[in-house]
């Protein structure tokens, strides 16, 4: 049974590969430059098979999919508690990148959208570690959950850091509620750093599957992070992985999971599969076209919505 698919993820992605729709992200040089007609997809199972057709080992920035995974690292190294009080777990119903932040005590609605991650970001690691080796924990924790060290994208960090001026309006907000209590652009900075691990379809598959095989990465047999860590970020990633699409996503895919706007998508079921795909062009909502059509096709094909 296993051997039939490879053959069904090259069906599944000829089949949307003349979907044209959507547009690459342009808002820096290195993303507008991708290629828009990269196209790959991987499953990988919680007892470390891995099955991928087109482009599984292109390299691209993991951008927001960082974010359930930093997630993860901060509810690790500081427990519940500390990060709840900084990070809601409420859907905000905006665009990633809206203030988003609750009127009264400004708190960010969740750690999926841009205020949450940052805030997050500043909660990975211990609480007197400098930025950069914040940014060290970081990188290593992602590497755990793909099972190889990963790398950053310089190029695409300083053209971030360029454009950066929404993320650090945000920042200097969360500074002055409190919630930040660092130097507000070096918290962003170390942010764009997570942001620009280089990944490919085949990592994010793998890192999905640490999800799904409830935080022990597959192959390397590492636990990278507790159940419960688990279980907390992937009923965020089921509420708000989807940004303002995720009551659409709850309904027509129903699988945990989380966008990037490089054009990575992962979807992660506890004990069945984490899923990748890589399709660079975007939606209105800054989700992958063909990755979302994908997912729809895989969650229908195999009975994969949770509800
Ligand atoms: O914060 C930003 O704007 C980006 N570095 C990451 C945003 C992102 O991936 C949004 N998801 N679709």
């Amino acid at each position: 049974m296993r051997s039939v698919i490879p053959d069904y993820l090259a069906e599944a992605l000829g089949d949307v590969e003349p979907d044209t729709a959507g547009q690459l992200a342009d808002y820096i040089p290195e993303l507008a430059a991708a290629d828009p007609e990269r196209l790959g997809a991987v499953f990988a199972t919680p007892d470390g098979e891995v099955y991928g057709a087109g482009d599984i080992d292109t390299e691209f920035t993991i951008q927001s999919i960082s974010k359930p995974f930093a997630y993860a690292l901060a509810l690790a190294d500081r427990d519940f508690g500390p990060v709840l009080a900084k990070v809601g777990v409420e859907p905000s119903g905006e665009a990633f990148n809206q203030i988003s932040l609750e009127s009264d005590t400004g708190r960010p609605f969740n750690p999926m959208i841009n205020a949450g991650a940052i805030t997050t970001h500043s909660l990975a690691g211990s609480e007197g570690m400098n930025p950069a080796e914040r940014v060290e924990r970081v990188v290593r924790g992602l590497s755990a959950f793909a099972g190889r060290p990963l790398r950053i994208d310089e190029a695409v960090c300083v053209s971030e850091m360029e454009h950066a001026h929404r993320n650090l309006a945000i920042a200097y907000m969360l500074r002055g509620y409190g919630i930040l209590t660092e130097d507000p652009r070096a918290v962003v900075e170390g942010y764009i750093r997570q942001c620009s691990v280089l990944v490919t379809a085949r990592d994010l598959a793998m890192m999905a599957a640490t999800l799904a095989n409830r935080g022990v990465n597959p192959l390397s047999g590492e636990r990278v992070v507790r159940e419960p860590v688990v279980r907390q970020v992937l009923s965020v990633m089921s509420t708000c992985g989807m940004y303002d699409a995720a009551g659409d996503w709850a309904t027509q895919v129903g699988i945990p999971a989380k966008s990037g706007v490089a054009g990575g998508l992962i979807g992660a079921l506890p004990g069945q599969i984490g899923i990748a795909t890589f399709s660079p062009r975007l939606d209105a909502h800054g989700n992958s076209v063909r990755g979302v059509s994908l997912f729809e096709r895989f969650s229908s094909d195999m009975g994969l919505h949770v509800m």
